[in-house]
């Protein structure tokens, strides 16, 4: 293989290692790139969820123009003008496997520094140190969407967020009732085990079936850094809202279901209108999931439940009587670069037989660009070889990024324009094949 061609940093900026030393100079940029009403140094207290190996820093160095010339010469000033890191996702969700994946973090550039190229610079080391750590795929979520197309990163996956109003009418699931619930405060040392194994087996098999069929992107939180991110709850960051808690519902004994959520109480003349924000429901089957979003729409002092980030397919869609009563918005979710065509293509499963040739194009991983054989058997094994055979479909790597989690169409994408069918009925077998029958989703921002 041979590496991307990285794009130099502009002038007078160097990329630097960055470690545990560096917390505050890399807080201080980020809160440069990402506004925050909490001080710096309230942060600098805060665990932070990076691994610093995979953490680099933009050093600017720059004469220092107030200073006085020593023997003639001025003094050099050394900034952090930006960064960028990943996190190493060893076993992520794609359809019917798991891939290393780097995920895409903390991505900010000091606003003195901006539209210089550094976010480019960054990009491509980004990938260079993926591919060299043997992942194919790179997955972020993106703070503002037009960012990340430029560089071969498409929308691979949605979420929905709902405002449900309290009591809305769910239909019954056998079983339902049959569940035990606990209502307690949000704990690693009570529920870190618990949320752990219902995350990954949620993910592994939806709804319960035993189908072998997971849920793409449901990327669990790997390392001992973002675990103790995601269970540490400043104060500062709860705009008003409780603490965190957390709805068990239990069933023969055994843990089957969790929701993370917190209340923000409002009183008003006709009453009391607090709201209930989840942060991840997981059921292991519909019965647990009607258990649990049974005591979520149902809170005293509440009068809406705003469920956040919950999977497009998630069960509620169908639970509530009266959908129309939910007002919802879709979201954009994981954005997805593949950055190694043969390994990532190979590396999942696909929902139908394919025998296809893909002309890829790719301008900044030269290695993806070309024809490529992709064959698979529906849900079982697939390979994908470079060829010279003629194609059947052309698209864009960032095409592909959106299509591979299976929950974007081909098609669809050839409705915009953006995919190319060249061989009739090739179009709609790949987007058949690469399609898969539970959307993928990321319960959780990284
Ligand atoms: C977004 C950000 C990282 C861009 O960094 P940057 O160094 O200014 O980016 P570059 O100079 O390398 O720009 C590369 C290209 O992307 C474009 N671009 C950069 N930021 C963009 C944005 N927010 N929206 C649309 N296009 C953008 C540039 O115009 C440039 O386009 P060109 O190649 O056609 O000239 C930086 O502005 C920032 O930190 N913003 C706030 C925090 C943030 O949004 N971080 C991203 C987290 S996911």
């Amino acid at each position: 293989m041979t590496a991307p061609s990285p794009r130099p940093l502009p002038a007078g900026y160097r990329f630097a290692p960055l470690t545990e030393a560096d917390k505050r100079a890399l807080l201080d940029v980020d809160t440069w790139a990402f506004p925050s009403e909490v001080d710096l140094d309230e942060q600098v207290g805060l665990p932070l969820p990076l691994t610093w190996s995979r953490t680099f820093g933009v050093v600017s160095e720059h004469q220092d123009a107030d200073a006085v010339p020593l023997d003639g010469a001025v003094p050099t000033v050394s900034e952090l003008a930006a960064m960028h890191s990943s996190y190493p996702f060893s076993q992520f969700p794609v359809p019917g496997g798991t891939l290393p994946v780097s995920g895409l973090t903390w991505v900010g550039v000091h606003p003195q520094h901006r539209r210089r190229g550094i976010l480019s610079a960054m990009i491509d080391l980004h990938f260079e140190e993926a591919r060299a750590a043997g992942e194919p795929v790179s997955a972020l979520f993106a703070a503002e969407a037009p960012i990340y197309g430029r560089f071969g990163y498409g929308q691979a996956a949605q979420d929905l967020r709902l405002t449900i109003p309290r009591g809305a009418a769910l239909r019954d699931v056998p079983g339902a009732d049959e569940h035990t619930v606990r209502i307690e405060k949000a704990d690693r040392a009570r529920h870190g085990e618990l949320v752990d194994t219902l995350h990954r087996a949620a993910g592994a098999d939806p709804g319960g079936h035993g189908t072998g069929i997971n849920r793409p992107g449901w990327v669990t939180r790997e390392t001992p850094e973002l675990q103790e991110s995601w269970w540490s709850d400043p104060a500062v960051f709860r705009r008003g809202r409780e603490s965190e808690r957390i709805v068990v519902v239990e069933r023969d004994g055994e843990p089957r279901g969790y929701a993370t959520f917190r209340r923000k109480l409002a009183w008003e003349t006709t009453g009391p209108r607090g709201t209930v924000s989840t942060g991840e429901v997981v059921a292991l089957d519909a019965a647990a999931a009607r258990a649990l979003w049974g005591v979520l729409t149902d809170l005293d002092l509440t009068s809406e439940i705003e469920p956040f980030m919950i999977p497009v397919d998630d069960a509620i869609t169908h639970l509530l009587v009266n959908p129309r009563a939910a007002a919802g918005r879709v979201a954009d979710n994981l954005w997805v670069r593949v950055l190694d065509v043969p390994v990532a293509l190979a590396g999942r499963q696909y929902a139908g037989d394919v025998d296809v040739v893909l002309h890829v194009s790719d301008e900044r991983v030269p290695d993806n660009a070309g024809h490529w054989r992709l064959r698979a058997t529906a849900f079982g094994e697939a390979t994908c070889e470079r060829t010279d055979d003629p194609a059947d479909v052309s698209l864009d790597v960032r095409e592909l990024g959106s299509a591979f989690l299976g929950g974007v169409s081909l098609v669809s994408l050839a409705t915009a324009g953006l995919v190319t069918e060249h061989r009739p009925g090739a179009l709609a077998a790949a987007s058949a094949a690469f399609g898969w029958p539970v959307a993928p989703v990321s319960s959780w921002v990284f």
